[in-house]
C-alpha cells in the first residue's frame, strides 16, 4: 500500500509535498512528481501540505486519478523514456534530482493553462 500523486500535480509541482516526507520518496519527473510505492512509509505527511490535493492513500484515490495508481508504480518499474533501465528503488529522491521525464499517461495529459 502506498500513497499516490494524481493529476492534479501536474504542471503544478508545488514541491510542498517533499519537505515533509521523512523517508524522501517523492520523485521529480518532468511535469509531475510521483510516490515510490515501496519506499513509502505511508505516513501520510505530506498530504496537507498540497496546496491542490493531489495527493491520496490508494485505496481514496478519487475514481478519475484511479489510473494514477497504477502510473506511480510505473514511474520506478518501468525504463522512463530515453533510459535503458528502470528507477527501481533508488532510496532517496535529493540525491537523484529532477528527472525531466514523466511516464506515458503524464506526458499525453494536456498541458494546464493559468
Ligand atoms: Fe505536486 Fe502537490 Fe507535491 S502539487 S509536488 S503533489 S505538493
Ligand atoms: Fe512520504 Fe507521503 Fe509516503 S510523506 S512516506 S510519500 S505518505
Amino acid at each position: 500500500m502506498a500513497y499516490v500523486i494524481g493529476e492534479p500535480c501536474v504542471d503544478v509541482m508545488d514541491r510542498a509535498c517533499v519537505e515533509e516526507c521523512p523517508v524522501d520518496c517523492i520523485y521529480e519527473g518532468g511535469r509531475s512528481l510521483y510516490i515510490q510505492p515501496d519506499e513509502c512509509v505511508d505516513c501520510g505527511a505530506c498530504v496537507p501540505a498540497c496546496p491542490v490535493d493531489a495527493i491520496y492513500f490508494e485505496d481514496d484515490l478519487p475514481a478519475q486519478m484511479g489510473e494514477h495508481l497504477a502510473d506511480n508504480a510505473a514511474f520506478f518499474a518501468d525504463p522512463l523514456p530515453g533510459q535503458e533501465a528502470a528507477l527501481g528503488s533508488p532510496g532517496g529522491a535529493a540525491t537523484l534530482g529532477p528527472l525531466g521525464v514523466d511516464t506515458p499517461l503524464v506526458a499525453r495529459l494536456p498541458r494546464r493553462v493559468g
